[in-house]
């Protein structure tokens, strides 16, 4: 097998061999003559030394594109053409550079660089698309405005920065801010806009534009109020304003990823803008929302101040990320919103960090940059950034930030800039804390207590385990928010900070009555595993008591999870102690409906399987999803009234409205309704899906009669309904597969490809099918093998068409090694197939790889 994978490997690029470019680029002119089959792309590009580099050789990326003529200074040359790029002698100073390339936008299905989706022209250019659209130095460091043409016959041509001149057939754009060639789009189509406007702090009126395919119109609303809501939002917390005349958001139908911050056009998934009651979910709302803040705030956090080169990627993913939350805390609950992105960064990051595909925040190394677009470096990103505020106050951070803002922006940055304005704004030594950018990995804090006359003394040791690459780990600076809760369920100590920097050290809290309980690392101040030797009785407590919504969900969590552990490993009855709380808590009116929501929600079945590896279990997937059943069967026995109850309780009158009350109420009456099902024979589902006027009641009470098996009637109907919706359909193939039997779902996924409105090419449709079997472990994990053979034949298949999106999904075959020997044969007999393909794209390569290492 190492032959085979050395015929795919590339060059590691390393973030220590950084090199400053030879030359700058002055501007850009480029024209597009856009047509399916061949495109001419003629650049103009004004080039000059770069007195911090060296001449040495002048190169351009290129790939995929052929060259029609190329001149310096007016003069054709003849360049030395490669599959990357190109070579050619040039003048000494400053020189204009010109070429014509053809590119044929309609075959190209990996999605990057000028592409087709449903007759209209898009692009996607980061990380290293733009090589395939023209030559050019494609490094974020090269910074350039750029002026474009777009002749063709479609009514709409749009790219980055302000309309210039047009005419019948051409339209002119100049983008007056320097920006690296991956924040460069071009849109074209037959496309309408939902227009409205924004006036900036300063006075000056923006006009903002969502573009869609016609048909589309009525699910914008929603989007353009969420970037009004981002655009004021930036303005009065960070000071941060708007700076182009204009504002455009394309939604598009085939993309890799969620959306792209391009200057002053940013283009989406059309799932993650277009929304309406009638065929998005509460949840796909809140998405949305999220979405178009983040890739607004690109504009200051990416586009002002970009990235010196890809190793400082969480420079601006990490901190946009941060953002966002912080964005959805203010608009929506603070609370919910934190305790989601704790589900969400175990589920995701805490995986990857346990896994072969560790790395740090800012790597170290690659060979495929695309590969590193992970939870990692956006969101364990954001949660470095969070830490760092929780360490230096919120004023100081404000004044770290403005001066990053002031200092540099236009420029191409690295984590060492973005760091140095906070030791200056704070005087704090901070080369501990950088740690949390180089080391990978998930520190584990354990936590042991002692009581002694009035004094609690909390001892904590640290540890992170080794990962790829890096075996010796030193202490983290950890920030660990404690309150203490007094027996009789009064808070004596509010949230204090305390500071760890050793491996072990100890914090004393005196003048103690009686003993209290320990609240530890309130609001997830730190990204870690907290290992605590808790009784459930303290659990219980804390359920009941804790002032801090975070750890008081994660008190539930752990009751959950303790009792669910020994249902799997001892046979154990569900544990009447956990039920009992969890009633207690589910019928405090006095709590909001979507916190309840998120304590009924069980540990999800990869969540149980990662805890079982690490207490030295062998996982066993069908039985994990058969005690997960058990529980939530148990659930439904216990508290059937208070189920009846607050499911009656929770149901929203009137007018579907996508805010986060009513929202809750629904996560709440939903949640109810699942477990209600299991003993009504579906009854209340079906009233529900026949009443429902909006997607989150149709969708919920279809999932409903899925799971129990009662749902062939209703499927149908959702088909016939939903047929012309692509959005919706997405949600008919994934439910379908996600609901199976374990041992039904690899076939539903296989069906499902074999049905007329599947299609590989379009990366929603391929994750609605696959990443909803990667996502069902006793499924896709089946000890017959046929999950694995299914994803691995589908990959390969894709591979051809879009590496990056295959890489991605390959990481549903990360966490193989928890499992038997007769899986891990199984899985690597997948990768090494998958492997040993020839023409295996460079994205798939290092990523099986990597798994496989
Ligand atoms: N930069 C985009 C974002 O996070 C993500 C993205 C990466 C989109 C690569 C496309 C390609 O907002
Ligand atoms: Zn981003």
């Amino acid at each position: 097998m190492k032959d085979a994978a050395a015929d795919h490997s590339a060059e590691t690029i390393f973030l220590a061999d950084y090199t400053p470019p030879g030359w700058l680029v002055e501007d850009v002119s480029l024209t597009f003559r856009l047509a399916p089959d061949a495109t001419r792309v003629l650049s103009r590009i004004r080039f000059r030394p770069n007195p911090d580099g060296t001449q040495d050789r002048f190169f351009l990326h290129g790939e995929k594109l052929t060259l029609i003529s190329a001149r310096i200074d007016g003069a054709p040359v003849t360049p030395d053409v490669t599959d990357e790029g190109l070579t050619c002698a040039v003048p000494d100073g400053a020189f204009t550079w010109e070429t014509e390339v053809e590119i044929a936008p309609a075959q190209n299905f990996a999605l990057e660089g000028l592409y087709m989706s449903n007759g209209m022209y898009c692009t996607q250019c980061e990380a290293e698309g733009f090589r395939k659209i023209t030559y050019y130095p494609d490094r974020p460091d090269v910074m350039a405005t750029f002026t474009v043409r777009i002749e063709s016959d479609l009514p709409v041509m749009l790219s980055n920065g302000n309309p210039g001149a047009s005419g019948p057939g051409w339209t002119e754009w100049h983008d007056p801010w320097p920006k690296p060639a991956y924040l460069f789009a071009l849109v074209a189509g037959d496309l309408i806009a939902h227009p409205d406007s924004f006036t900036t702090q300063s006075g000056k009126d923006v006009a903002l534009n969502i573009w869609v395919r016609p048909g589309d119109e009525g699910k914008c609303a929603f989007g353009m109020e969420a970037l009004k809501k981002s655009m004021k939002w930036d303005e009065e917390v960070y000071g941060r304003e708007y700076d182009l005349d204009i504002f455009n958001i394309v939604a598009v139908d085939d993309f890799n990823m969620g959306a792209m911050e391009n200057k002053g056009l940013n283009v989406f998934n059309s799932s993650c803008v277009l929304a309406s009651p009638e065929t998005s979910t509460d949840g796909n709302f809140e998405r949305v929302e999220a979405i178009i803040a983040h890739e607004y705030f690109h504009n200051w956090t990416g586009n002002r101040i970009t990235c010196r080169d890809w190793f400082q990627l969480c420079l601006k993913e990490g901190l946009t990320v941060f953002r966002d939350s912080q964005f959805t805390s203010d608009m929506r609950s603070a609370p919910v919103k934190r305790i989601s992105d704790v589900i969400a960064l175990r589920a995701r990051q805490f995986r990857e960090d346990n896994g072969p595909l560790a790395h740090p925040v800012r790597p170290e190394s690659f060979r495929e940059i695309n590969n590193f677009y992970t939870a990692t470096v956006y969101e364990k990103g954001a949660e470095v950034i969070g830490m760092l505020k929780r360490l230096v106050g919120d004023e100081a951070y404000e004044k770290a930030c403005d001066l990053y803002f002031t200092r540099h922006d236009g420029q191409a940055c690295t984590i060492e800039d973005w760091l140095q304005v906070f030791t200056e704004a704070t005087g704090r030594d901070l080369g501990q804390f950088k740690r949390w950018y180089s080391q990978a990995g998930t520190p584990r804090l354990t936590l042991r207590e002692t009581w002694d006359e009035g004094t609690l003394t909390l001892h904590f040791s640290q540890r992170t385990p080794p990962t790829p690459g890096q075996t010796d780990k030193q202490p983290q600076v950890l920030p660990i928010a404690v309150g203490l809760i007094g027996p009789d369920g009064e808070e004596v100590q509010e949230t204090t900070l305390l500071e760890m920097t050793e491996t072990e050290q100890s914090f004393s809290f005196s003048g103690l009555g009686a003993r209290p309980v320990a609240s530890v690392l309130r609001g997830f101040s730190a990204p870690v595993i907290l290992q605590r030797d808790q009784d459930n009785a303290d659990r219980a407590f804390l359920l009941a008591h804790d002032t801090d919504p975070y750890c008081r969900w994660e008190a539930g969590r752990a009751l959950a999870k303790q009792a669910l552990m020994r249902m799997i490993t001892d046979d154990a009855p569900a544990d009447p102690a956990y039920l009992g709380a969890l009633t207690t808590l589910l019928g405090d009116e006095t709590l909001d409906p979507a916190f309840r929501a998120l304590a009924m929600a069980l540990p999800s079945e990869d969540d149980l399987a990662q805890s079982l590896a690490d207490t030295g279990h062998v996982p066993d997937p069908q039985r994990i999803w058969d005690k997960r059943e058990a529980m939530r069967d148990a659930m439904a026995d216990f508290m059937p009234d208070l189920l009846a109850q607050l499911f009656d309780a929770h149901q929203v009158p009137g007018r579907y409205a996508p805010e986060a009350a009513p929202a809750a109420a629904r996560a709440l009456a939903n949640s109810a309704l699942a477990l209600l099902s299991r003993r009504d024979g579906g009854e209340r589902a079906r009233v529900q899906y026949a009443e429902a006027d909006n997607m989150t009641q149709q969708l919920a009470a279809l999932s409903c009669l899925l799971s129990i098996g009662m749902a062939d009637d209703a499927l149908g109907a959702f088909y016939d309904q939903w047929q012309s919706d692509r959005l919706v359909i997405d949600k008919w193939f994934s439910l379908q597969v996600a609901f199976a039997a374990p041992d039904q779902t690899a076939a539903t996924a296989a069906r499902l490809a074999g049905h007329p409105d599947f299609d590989m090419k379009n990366p929603n449709r391929f994750r609605a099918t696959f990443g909803a079997l990667a996502a069902s472990p006793a499924g896709f994990h089946h000890a017959s093998g046929a999950g694995y053979r299914l994803l691995a034949d589908w990959l390969i298949r894709l591979d051809a068409l879009n590496p990056q999106t295959t890489a991605r999904m390959s990481t549903a075959f990360e966490t193989w090694k928890r499992f038997d020997a007769d899986r891990q044969d199984m899985i690597r007999a997948e990768l090494e197939r998958i492997l040993s393909r020839d023409g295996l794209s460079r994205d798939t390569s290092e990523m099986i790889t990597r798994i496989l290492a």
